[in-house]
């Protein structure tokens, strides 16, 4: 399976913060927040990922990642010229998908626990059914929301509802089978002129080949899209790393735990920066336990 980072739209909900940057370029704790997006992709077990961002954007996150290969990732890039939508990215992708594929928003923090066995058997096992996953939330109008039959089955999902029927919003973390672009062909702009990602997912469910998990309550799901979310992020996150020793979003450590660098080339990455550097530090606490 390979994985797609969309990092696009204007970030409205942060200005004056994206005045100037990239909503998925700011700060969540000690990293960009496109850190963790990333970082949850390679947890899965993915390993050739596609970035997509803005044309101002992406020159930026590309000089971040590079190819990728410091991290044992493939990682190429493409454009979004305009805010045209979440499923666009397929008709954007549409060569790189060969086989199927994962879709992951650039502003979407996870800490996955008991989910992640489940979801790193999408990864590897051949898909036929697209997954998405539900997270109980306070505010659904912001999010997908999914309706429900009096037996809990998703019946529908419908994109940021006036009047939500469930407080159960679709996040930003999908899985498609490689006929993902033969639907997202089928897509028109929805009345905010968008190729809506909630459209989609209808049409699987219609076709009942959409597996809707709920996210249990040992996860953590968070949409740094607004002023309030991205400082809940940075405490959150801070918090998992202090109490947990949980490498959230650390792309170095993870490459390491899961063999795709050796401990040489996490090394010479460490090494890369600056003694004292306060993330040096925390990249050898927490791949060895040890200080830098
Ligand atoms: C998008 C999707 C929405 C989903 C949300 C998750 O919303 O359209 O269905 O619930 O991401 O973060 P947006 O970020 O465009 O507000």
């Amino acid at each position: 399976m390979k994985g797609i980072v969309l990092a696009g739209g204007s970030g409205s909900r942060l200005a004056p913060l994206t005045n100037t940057t990239s909503k998925q370029l700011l700060p969540v704790y000690d990293k960009p927040m496109v850190y963790y997006p990333l970082a949850t992709l390679m947890d899965l077990g993915i390993k050739e990922v596609l970035i997509i961002s803005t044309p101002r954007d992406l020159p930026n996150i590309e000089a971040l990642f590079g190819d990728g290969n410091q991290f044992g990732l493939t990682i190429t890039y493409r454009i979004q010229s305009a805010p045209n939508g979440i499923a666009e990215c397929f008709l954007i992708a549409d060569d790189f998908i060969d086989e199927p594929v994962c879709l992951i928003l650039g502003d979407n923090i996870f800490i996955l626990r008991e989910e992640l066995l489940q979801l790193r058997r999408f990864v590897q096992e051949p898909l036929d059914t697209a997954a998405i996953l539900l997270c109980q939330v306070q505010d659904p109008e912001r999010f997908g929301v999914a309706n429900c039959d009096e037996k809990g089955r998703v019946v529908k999902l419908e994109e940021k509802p006036c009047t939500p029927t469930s407080n159960l919003a679709s996040v930003g973390l999908y899985f498609y089978p490689a006929d993902v672009l033969d639907k997202a062909r089928q897509l028109k702009p929805s009345a905010r002129g968008e190729l809506e990602i909630t459209d989609l997912n209808n049409i699987y469910l219609q076709e009942n080949r959409l597996n809707a998990l709920r996210m249990t309550e040992s996860s953590l799901w968070l949409d740094a899209g607004t002023p309030d979310s991205l400082l809940q992020a940075s405490v959150e996150v801070e918090h998992e790393i202090r109490e947990h020793g949980n490498p959230v979003g650390y792309l170095e450590v993870l490459a390491l735990r899961r063999g795709l660098i050796s401990e040489t080339s996490f090394e010479a990455l460490v090494t890369s920066l600056k003694p004292g550097t306060p993330y040096r530090e925390k990249l050898r606490q927490l791949a060895f336990g040890r200080d830098a």
